[in-house]
């Protein structure tokens, strides 16, 4: 019933806000607050995004859970408590840092905790998909990102947590992120309404551009207009940000971004000789290959020309080539 998801909904506020405090004011979180504090964000942007710390102790929250009147049945359906075939019980969230994910009108649905040294535990730990989480549906800091997004009709989307906390902190109010690689059909959607222009933003490594490609295909689909701000590599977004300065993240990368053209191009560019005949033949079919795809002939024109140009062809030849390859679709 709805009346079950509001209770939903009521815990995992509650529960939020007591890990919130324990980051915050007490002892026990003072580990983990310096690790953010280390980390480069800043008190009031742990306050912004109401970050947390849940204690290094097996039951510590559905016990303060039950005693607010919250059964150990209706914990364990919200994802906050694991109850074992014996009977026994333990806290989903231990020893993790804290972030709360929110629907799109600030309501706090899920967690994501993540671990403080890296060890064999996986990074980030997530609630389960209830009643409240649908992660098909979910981007993170949307709620906060909307008036932005809106006003500027642009959004920038990133992988992880810790790019958008640090983006944010950067200025760049506008920005969401997937938490993880896969953006949805749902996600592109949502996006598609709010915004005219998306700048893709992930991490530099092969699972970020692999994802970036995905991603695109999706949002273009979707009818929004796709650029990519690109991190080098060796970086994601956070890191460059905290090894480069807000400032060079702002120009240079954001600022930066590429149309989702001109950022294929250099993506085939990459690890091939373009003096060599046979690199530079197979440069230029994938180029055609990715214009078959664009819907727009100007944009389709723009590119023939430029790789005419470059490579001292003529454009009809190369025209000729893209009328076979799309005839060759149909
Ligand atoms: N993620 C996850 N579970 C994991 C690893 C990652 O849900 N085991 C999600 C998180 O939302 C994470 C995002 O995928 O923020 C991107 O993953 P990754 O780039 O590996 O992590 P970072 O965001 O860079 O994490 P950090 O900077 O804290 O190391
Ligand atoms: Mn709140
Ligand atoms: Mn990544
Ligand atoms: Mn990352
Ligand atoms: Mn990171």
């Amino acid at each position: 019933t709805s009346n079950e998801a509001e209770r939903m909904i009521q815990v995992y506020e509650l529960a939020n806000k007591f890990y919130h405090h324990l980051l915050l004011n007490t002892k026990e979180g003072q580990n983990a607050l310096n690790y953010l504090l280390t980390r480069g964000f800043s008190e009031e942007i742990i306050k912004t995004f109401e970050i947390g710390y849940a204690l290094n102790q097996k039951e510590f929250m559905t016990r303060f859970l039950m005693k607010k009147g919250f059964s150990l049945e209706f914990l364990e359906k919200a994802g906050l408590m694991i109850q074992k075939e014996d009977g026994s019980y333990f806290d989903r969230f231990r020893d993790r840092i804290i972030f709360p994910i929110k629907d799109h009108n600030g309501k706090v649905i899920a967690f994501s905790g993540r671990v403080m040294n890296n060890g064999d535990q996986p990074k980030y730990l997530n609630s389960p998909e209830t009643k409240i989480f649908n992660k098909r549906k979910i981007l993170y800091n949307f709620h906060q990102a909307r008036l932005h997004i809106r006003k500027k009709q642009e959004v920038v989307l990133f992988e992880g947590f810790a790019d958008v906390i640090s983006a944010v902190k950067a200025g760049i109010l506008h920005s969401v992120a997937t938490m993880g690689t896969s953006l949805t059909e749902e996600h592109a959607k949502l996006l598609s309404r709010h915004a005219e222009t998306v700048i893709i933003c992930y991490d530099s490594d092969s699972a970020g551009v692999e994802a970036t490609f995905r991603a695109s295909k999706l949002l273009s689909h979707a009818g929004c207009k796709v650029k990519v701000a690109m991190v080098p590599e060796g970086y994601d977004p956070d890191d460059y940000i905290k090894q480069f300065g807000e400032e060079k993240f702002r120009q240079d990368v954001v600022g930066a971004s590429v149309t989702l053209m001109a950022f294929k191009m250099q993506y085939y560019r990459k690890g091939k000789k373009l003096q060599d005949e046979a690199d530079r033949l197979k440069y230029i079919e994938e180029i055609i290959d990715e214009l078959s795809m664009i819907s727009n002939e100007i944009e389709q024109e723009l590119y023939l020309k430029q790789l005419a140009e470059e490579f001292s062809l003529s454009k009809d030849t190369l025209k000729s080539q893209l009328k076979e390859r799309l005839a060759a679709k149909k």
